[in-house]
């Protein structure tokens, strides 16, 4: 099945006695009782299917996780509260029972940097920063480093670099490396990291998937042999979705591939127009046949789809400008974070990036002229409009 009707029918509609629901239900209860203790013990034991407690499994979770393996070709997933704590539940299943050191692509989400810097470094994991767009480097950081672990995004936030997954996935196995692949920009409409050899897809959900601003989430999609430490270190940890969070993100699958559609033809509109605009500097768009991956690009990435989000600096910029620019836009909406039904601007180094030091910022290229624009399903001429008019002031 194509993705388009995967994301319709995938997970959903578990009979419930004699009937069927066309969607699944929101299952509110924590615990489970069954005819006898010997059945229970027999579902504690996975000998049975069947629901026990709700940080271990839940219906309207295991539904939406049964989705997320159809569309990102995974055996098996955990729907997390937060795509940070799916990064985390990610990493941390892959590192063990292996080497505690990480390398991690230079350019990524900044939570994501300070996940490692702030979290798994001061619990003994050594932590190695590369160019994943320059493989012959990304090599020689990966023989000193010897990583359990390799982590990077599918494109990459905010600059949207885009490295060979499949090339990485062969370095991460002959250094015996589990490689963990964030998957929120690109969504499995663009590319399915599992599929070129990555051992975790993550997402936030927040974003694309659910789609609609309502919903805060992640999953880790991960096969054989991860499945199982997923599981029990989920079990353990406890990051779990609820079960009315896990319901509005399967209700915005169904119309995500139809939305993604329509975003990145808005961004291909939007990237062409800002590119001729006197006052933008420079812009970032995987779309643009000048774009440094596009080698990468065109391989991994199916025609005519490049991804919704767009950065851009402004011209001659600092803080005080972009400030001005922002406050003038009358549609687009200014606040954090991208992938939803309507168009939004974010400005990194306030937001996304904000966490890390000016001359991290800088040395990951992230400058203060620099916007952010995820694009939403509005026509793409009054998003035009917007731009042009704010720009204006
Ligand atoms: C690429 C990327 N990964 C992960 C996250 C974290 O997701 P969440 O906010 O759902 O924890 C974000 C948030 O903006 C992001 O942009």
């Amino acid at each position: 099945m194509k993705i388009h009707t995967k994301a319709v029918h995938a997970g959903d509609r578990k009979a419930s006695g004699g009937h069927t629901p066309v969607t699944t239900p929101i299952h509110t209860a924590t615990s489970y009782f069954y005819q006898s203790m010997e059945q229970l013990d027999r579902v504690f034991a996975e000998e049975e299917q069947g629901y026990c407690y709700a940080r271990h499994d839940n219906p309207s979770a295991a539904a939406l996780e049964g989705l997320m393996c159809e569309l990102e070709s995974g055996d098996s997933a955990l729907a997390c509260a937060s795509g940070m704590a799916a990064l985390h539940t990610a990493i941390l299943t892959a590192l063990t029972d292996r080497r505690r050191s990480i390398v991690a692509a230079s350019a990524m989400y900044g939570a994501t940097t300070s996940l490692l810097m702030n979290v798994f470094e001061p619990s003994g994991a050594a932590i190695h920063f590369a160019d994943f767009c320059d493989l012959d480097a990304l090599r020689a950081v990966v023989a000193e480093a010897r990583p359990g672990c390799i982590v990077m995004e599918s494109i990459s936030n905010p600059l949207l670099r885009v490295a060979e997954i499949d090339a990485i996935a062969a370095i991460a196995n002959e250094a015996g490396a589990a490689l963990v692949v964030d998957n929120t920009f690109a969504t499995p409409m663009l590319v399915r990291p599992l599929e070129l050899g990555a051992h975790f897809s993550v997402h936030s959900v927040t974003k694309y998937l659910a789609g609609h601003g309502d919903v805060l989430g992640g999953v880790v999609v991960t096969k054989q042999p991860h499945a199982d430490t997923l599981r029990s270190l989920g079990r353990t940890i406890g990051p779990v979705l609820g079960p009315f969070e896990c319901y509005l993100t399967m209700r915005g699958i169904k119309t995500f591939p139809l939305r993604m559609e329509r975003q990145c033809a808005n961004a291909c509109r939007v990237a062409g127009w800002l590119a001729s605009h006197p006052r933008v500097e420079r812009v970032f768009f995987t779309g643009d046949p000048a774009h440094p991956d596009q080698a990468a690009i065109r391989r991994l990435f199916p025609a005519n789809l490049y991804g919704a989000m767009i950065s851009f600096e402004i011209r001659g910029a600092g803080r005080e400008e972009v400030f001005r620019f922002m406050d003038g836009l009358e549609m687009i909406v200014r606040a954090t974070s991208l992938g939803d039904v309507h168009t939004m601007m974010l400005y990194p180094v306030m937001s996304s990036h904000r966490e890390l030091s000016p001359k991290h910022r800088q040395r990951m290229g992230i400058n203060d002229n620099l916007v952010r624009l995820s694009l939403g399903i509005e026509a793409a001429e009054d998003i035009i409009a917007d731009l042009d008019q704010a720009l204006a002031k």
